[in-house]
């Protein structure tokens, strides 16, 4: 992992030098000596490469003095509206040749340097576990960025609160990336126990457990695959669990695989379906970012494992199962099978934890990605104050959300002939009859539903995140706990 150091305004004497400029800027202090030393050498490249410090704007000069392999003129855009964790994060790709660069931050306060910082971590994460012949020289070398700034001790406290929030993304990254021969239920229930070192407590239910509880929704999905179902209890008590403290729990869709089931999916884009599991992802890496920042808060994450697969034990169209809670369903689609797992585990929550609020996350619907494309979360909440930190969380870290309508006339559409409901309504708006699914076992509680269908993955490169998953709910969550849970 990328080192992060901050120091005392000083030139590097070796490796790489970044020197962010913001629109209209000319080098000042350290980068201004710098200058001098090469000459001229920098104020002459950004004259004649037409620098104007414009967001993304960059001038890249080769040694232009002893010692240092690059220097990187940086664009910041404006001061108004500078955004320091998507800069910096935009300054890895300029650094891939290095082991070592520094970012003269003379012109950011302490905090910026720190956001800076946060971004180029983020973007620098990549998941190397299966590259076996890559060249070294073709892999990315840069190992440590420090950071000059006259507050370095400032921005090292900024950093040190953000650090385990990083962490708690990469942890999330790195298990919606492995592939689903490796990550069955077994094993991600396994890789929680990582974040009983942070003091989390963990406890993983099997399939005999849970058919104690009666999750037969949740195991009704499970029962093609010869990967056994688990379910993944993590409990923070950061606010000692004072008396009367209900905890807040975060509940996640953990489908290791999402073959569709005997309501198979079409082959093309099915090696998605190893994302589905996102939302426990999610989940799980929030938990470890709680815990590694030790947030004064009581929360606990609850997961629901399972791998969805045809086979001859496998559940059918038609089959009614009966819920944790007593409610009968009828499984029209063995595709619609996140809400099952849901059902079950949000009435455990309820049964066992007396939570003051519940959210879940979930890959759910296909259906958000075409209402919302790729840059909202669809939410969905029986609760105005709930959905209102949720988005202005959301606006905090860049991981937007959307609030979906809901309504009586949508949940009429999930009745069944036979059962309780169905698990599925027609095509017109179903994230939303999927939301209402999952609100009928909520029993009236402060509830939202982030449908993360649509923003898990990203196809394309972001300034804080390469393509692939974007652990996109923790910092989210992280962020809902900070403002609101926090003793
Ligand atoms: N995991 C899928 C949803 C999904 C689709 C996530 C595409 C990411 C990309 C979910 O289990 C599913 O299959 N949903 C169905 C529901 C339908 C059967 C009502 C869907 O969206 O098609
Ligand atoms: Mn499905
Ligand atoms: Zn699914």
């Amino acid at each position: 992992m990328l080192d992060i150091a901050f120091t005392k305004p000083a030139l590097p004497k070796a490796g790489a030098l970044v020197l962010p400029l913001f629109e209209g800027a000319a080098p000042e202090g350290q980068a201004a000596a710098l200058d001098a030393a090469s000459g001229g050498a920098i104020t002459r490249a950004i004259a004649a490469a037409e620098f104007k410090g414009r967001k993304g704007q960059s001038v890249v000069l080769f040694a232009p003095v002893a010692g240092l392999a690059r220097v990187v003129v940086a664009g910041l855009g404006a001061r108004e509206g500078f955004k320091a964790e998507d800069a910096g994060g935009a300054l890895v790709p300029h650094l891939s040749k290095d082991a070592t660069a520094t970012v003269m931050a003379e012109g950011l306060t302490g905090a910026e340097a720190a956001q800076m910082a946060m971004g180029a971590l983020l973007r620098s994460w990549r998941f190397d576990r299966y590259r076996t012949t890559e060249k070294a020289e073709d892999k990315p070398r840069l190992a440590k960025l420090s950071f000059a700034t006259a507050d370095s001790g400032g921005a090292k406290a900024a950093f040190a609160a953000l650090k385990p929030v990083a962490d708690g993304v990469f942890l999330a990254r790195e298990l919606v990336a492995e592939p689903a021969n490796i990550l069955t239920p077994a094993v991600l229930a396994d890789r929680c126990r990582a974040l009983e070192k942070l003091g989390v407590e963990v406890e993983i239910l099997g399939p005999r457990e849970m058919r104690k509880l009666g999750f037969g929704a949740l195991l009704g999905v499970a029962q093609g695959s010869i990967n056994e179902a688990r379910t993944v209890v993590m409990r923070w008590n950061g606010a000692g669990g004072r008396k009367g403290g209900k905890p807040l729990a975060l509940i996640g869709k953990g489908v290791t695989f999402d073959t569709g089931g005997i309501s198979i999916k079409p082959a093309a884009g099915m090696e998605d379906m190893k994302w589905d599991m996102a939302g426990a992802g999610a989940v799980i890496g929030a938990m470890a970012a709680l815990a590694g920042r030790k947030a004064r808060a009581d929360v606990v994450g609850i997961v629901g494992l399972v791998e969805n697969m045809p086979g001859h034990n496998a559940q059918r169209p038609g089959d009614v199962v009966t819920s944790a809670s007593g409610q009968t369903i009828e499984v029209i689609n063995t595709d619609a099978e996140g809400r099952l797992v849901l059902a079950d585990i949000i009435h455990y929550a309820i049964e066992r934890f007396d939570p003051s609020a519940m959210v879940d996350l979930a890959t759910l619907t296909g259906a958000i990605i075409i209402a919302l494309g790729h840059e909202h979360a669809g939410l969905f909440s029986n609760d105005d104050a709930l959905s209102a930190k949720l988005e202005a969380a959301g606006r905090a870290t860049g991981e937007l959300v959307w609030r979906m309508p809901m309504g009586e006339a949508y949940d009429k559409q999930l009745k069944s002939d036979i059962a309780d409901m169905k698990n599925v309504s027609g095509r017109p708006g179903s994230s939303i009859t999927a939301a209402h699914f999952i609100g009928r076992f909520v029993q009236g509680r402060p509830w939202a539903h982030l449908d993360i269908a649509g923003t898990a993955w990203s196809s394309k490169d972001t300034a804080t995140c390469p393509k692939g998953a974007t652990a996109f709910g923790v910092r989210l969550l992280d962020r809902l706990v900070a403002e609101h849970h926090e003793a």
